[in-house]
């Protein structure tokens, strides 16, 4: 969507060599600052998936901030997909490899209804990792997934091609 990819154009900046040198970092901290870009912003995501909703879940944590607003928007749940270890209650796990060594992520097993049409939210799209272990558990506890959104892909990693099974959104595209 355009106009999403505009909003996170303007109020995006890019940081050199963080985390580590040579990689250019799309900071959007700017937009969760500015309550007018980042509330038209929400305002977007909500209009696309409008009536087809029936859980949001964010990824922690940039998905947080992003996926808790949009829920209460959209009438709807909120649930966090967690990094291992954080939640209380029963889990269900979901393991993907990372550049180096490999990272695990959970939700509560009772988290949503089975057959609950579900929107995953997250920051940037990279190489695919975390969106398809996102997807795969929203599926392991009974959702179905109606969207994979973020504001941020970054295409030279080409992470889309991963995600083939779902449908993905992504706002402003680079690279
Ligand atoms: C970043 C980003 C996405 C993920 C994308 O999160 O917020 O969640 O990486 O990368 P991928 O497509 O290669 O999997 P990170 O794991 O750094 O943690 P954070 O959101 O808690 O900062
Ligand atoms: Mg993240």
């Amino acid at each position: 969507q355009q106009r999403v990819a505009g909003l996170v154009a303007r109020h995006t900046r890019d940081v050199a060599d963080f985390p580590t040198p040579g990689v250019v970092f799309k900071d959007i901290t700017p937009l969760f600052a500015n309550a007018e870009a980042f509330g038209s912003v929400l305002d977007l995501l909500a209009e696309r998936h409008e009536g087809g909703v029936d859980v949001v879940a964010g990824v922690e944590a940039r998905g947080f901030v992003i996926g808790a607003p949009l829920a209460q928007r959209m009438g709807v749940g909120f649930v966090p997909i967690r990094k291992k270890g954080k939640l209380p209650g029963e889990v269900v796990a979901q393991s993907y490899d990372l550049e180096y060594g490999s990272a695990t992520i959970e939700m509560h097993t009772d988290a949503v209804k089975p057959g609950a049409r579900m929107l995953v939210i997250d920051d940037v799209l990279a190489t695919g990792g975390t969106a398809v272990a996102s997807c795969e558990l929203v599926e392991k506890v009974g959702g179905s997934v109606v969207g994979f959104d973020v504001l941020v892909e970054l295409a030279f990693l080409d992470g889309r091609a991963r995600l083939e099974r779902w449908p993905v959104h992504t706002g402003l595209v680079v690279g």
